[in-house]
């Protein structure tokens, strides 16, 4: 299976992902994710993309594309896999695009989950991952059992560096200029279905498996 999950910051994307991937052990690609990564090891990659991460801003296309164009050749995305973060505007899905048609290997969905901006802003400063395993928290919806300690691991929790209010503001703009067009590009392909995203995390996760089932 091959999907594409799109929604604003905040939306829920990771947390979804976190939760297909153990139900179809399929890989999930968050360039996010890779990108903070690179941060973390101070590498070249991580040196330029972190002025634009810190600003809210999205890292320039090539750097990204060439990110997924790397990855999509593993060995573990012969069964499929999620994208969580990856396109991120129209050039980008047009690049995606071209890559699969290359490996004869087409989107089946893109799954938009849609959640209000208000409700945005509260679930990303509220936001808490672990160090350890990357599983998400909220202080508000959804706190650890422990204050600032993974349920899953015992690692430590941190908060993103970008989820200040104001780098929050900056990324919810981006968000509405570069990446909304993306689900009007994959409604028009005929492969995109949307999912409220507010409820639980759980009745999100199920409306999700019953499109890519075709239960819904
Ligand atoms: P990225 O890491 O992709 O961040 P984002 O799109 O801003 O999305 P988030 O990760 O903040 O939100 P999410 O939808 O994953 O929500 P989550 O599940 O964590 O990108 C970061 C930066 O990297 C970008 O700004 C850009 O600079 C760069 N970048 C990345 N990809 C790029 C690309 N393709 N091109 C260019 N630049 C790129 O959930 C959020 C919180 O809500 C959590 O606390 C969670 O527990 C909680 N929550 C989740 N679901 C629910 C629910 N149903 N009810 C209550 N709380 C919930
Ligand atoms: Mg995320």
């Amino acid at each position: 299976m091959r999907l594409v999950l799109l929604g604003a910051p905040g939306a829920g994307k990771g947390t979804q992902a976190k939760k297909l991937i153990e139900r179809y052990s399929i890989p999930q690609i968050s360039t996010g994710d890779i990108l903070r990564k690179a941060v973390a090891d101070g590498t070249p990659l991580g040196k330029e993309a972190k002025s634009y991460m810190d600003k809210g801003e999205l890292v320039p296309d090539s750097v990204v594309i060439g990110i997924i164009r790397e990855r999509l050749k593993e060995n573990d995305c012969k069964k499929g896999y999620i994208l969580d973060g990856f396109p991120r505007n129209v050039a980008q899905a047009k690049a995606l695009d071209e890559m699969l048609k290359s490996l004869n290997s087409p989107l089946d969905f893109a799954i938009s989950i849609d959640v209000s901006f208000d409700e945005l802003m509260k679930r990303l400063t509220g936001r808490r991952t672990c160090k350890g395993c990357g599983q998400m928290y909220n202080i508000y919806f959804s706190p650890p059992k422990k204050e600032g300690v993974c349920d899953k691991c015992g690692g430590e929790l941190y908060q993103r560096d970008d989820d200040k209010e104001e780098t929050i503001r900056k990324r919810l703009e981006v968000y509405e200029a570069q990446t909304a067009p993306v689900i009007g590009y994959y409604k028009e392909k005929g492969i995109l279905k949307s999912v409220p995203g507010t409820g639980s995390i759980d009745d999100i996760f199920n409306k999700i498996i019953s499109i890519l089932e075709k239960r819904g």
